[in-house]
């Protein structure tokens, strides 16, 4: 039996929070919402998508570099996933890193947290695996493992910092600077700006799975929060926004309607969107300056043969 590290504060917010976001000049839920179990599920559907080249395209980058990964990270080293899902992608530096002292999987969705946690442990027997079930844009502990590591080995793939404003990215990234100590390092997937035709084929997908995810949110609002959101009145909506280098994700009404979520009441007019995420798009020099500010310098950066994605390595400064 598994017995995760939980945060002390609530890992979602109160109904208050969420009826703030829906009360703005732009109605939004913060995407962490997404993630309840089917949520978690829906997510590992997309990464198999063929228009989904992110997952498939990081993991080609990894494995392909993964000789060099391992002399950088050195060993010995604890190595913390921020929103680590599946862990999919980890099994190639889990079954490559020199001597692991210990795997930190950090998420918020807690049942496919100790699922996955559960799975690895089968795979992985030598190595200790201590879960943490925090959201990680907020205050929250790390387990102290048995064997003392050399070093901390933050590691946020994904492209997971792109649903986060780029204020709220670099907050993140200084937490994470924080976290890697003075020898750690930070090891994170980043996508890149590319053909917007391609990015919105990733988010507008053939078979509807990312339009079932998106509507999911609503749905995991009505059991946790008791909301009374009519999944069959919002449709999915993706578009990206040149200028700003990214993704919007809505969900459409398709008439005028009141929700009750909270004690509050929310009018929605046909046609207007509620934002569930961002998913920002870096150039390569537009990242290296918002981890700058952080205090992290990118030592190395890795892409595929068509520069759609990258992964880098930094440091810090
Ligand atoms: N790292 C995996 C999964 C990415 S999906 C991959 O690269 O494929 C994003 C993950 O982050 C989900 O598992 C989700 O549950 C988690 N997540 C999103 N917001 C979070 C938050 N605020 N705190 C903790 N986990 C979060
Ligand atoms: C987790 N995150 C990086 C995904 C993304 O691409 O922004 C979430 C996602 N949303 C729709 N499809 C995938």
């Amino acid at each position: 039996m598994i017995r995760p590290l939980r945060s002390s504060d609530a890992t979602f917010d109160e109904p208050g929070e969420i009826v703030a976001g829906l009360q703005q000049a732009e109605k939004m839920i913060s995407p962490k919402y997404f993630y309840d179990e089917r949520g978690s599920q829906l997510f590992d559907e997309i990464t198999r998508l063929p228009e989904y080249y992110p997952t498939k395209t990081e993991l080609g980058i990894v494995q392909a570099n993964i000789a060099e990964i391992t002399e950088l990270v050195g060993p010995q080293a604890s190595l913390i996933e921020f929103g680590s899902g599946s862990s999919h992608k980890t099994r190639t530096l889990l079954e490559n890193l020199d001597q692991l002292a210990v795997y930190v999987p950090v998420d918020i969705s807690e049942e496919h947290l100790l699922q996955s946690a559960r799975q690895l442990r089968a795979e992985f027997a030598g190595l200790e695996i201590l879960p943490v079930v925090a959201d990680f844009t907020k205050p929250f502990g790390l387990p102290t493992p048995s064997i003392m590591p050399l070093r901390n080995i933050v590691y946020f793939p994904g492209s997971t910092i792109g649903n986060f404003t780029h204020d709220a990215a670099h907050d993140l990234l200084e937490v994470m600077h924080h976290e890697a100590g003075e020898h750690g390092a930070l090891l994170i997937g980043v996508d890149l700006q590319k053909d917007p035709e391609v990015i919105e084929l990733a988010y507008n997908d053939s078979a509807g799975v990312t339009a079932e995810f998106n509507v999911n949110i609503l749905r995991h609002l009505n059991r946790e929060f008791g909301a009374d959101f009519d999944l069959d009145t919002f449709s999915h909506s993706a578009e990206y926004n040149e200028p700003e280098g990214r993704i919007e994700i809505r969900l459409i009404s398709s008439r005028d309607q009141v929700i009750a979520i909270g004690g509050a009441e929310i009018s929605i007019a046909e046609g207007e969107g509620i934002l569930t995420e961002y998913s920002h798009k870096y150039t390569l020099g537009g990242f290296a300056q918002m981890a700058g500010r952080a205090g992290f310098r990118v030592d190395r950066v890795w892409t595929d043969a068509d520069n759609l994605f990258s992964v880098q390595y930094c440091v810090r400064q």
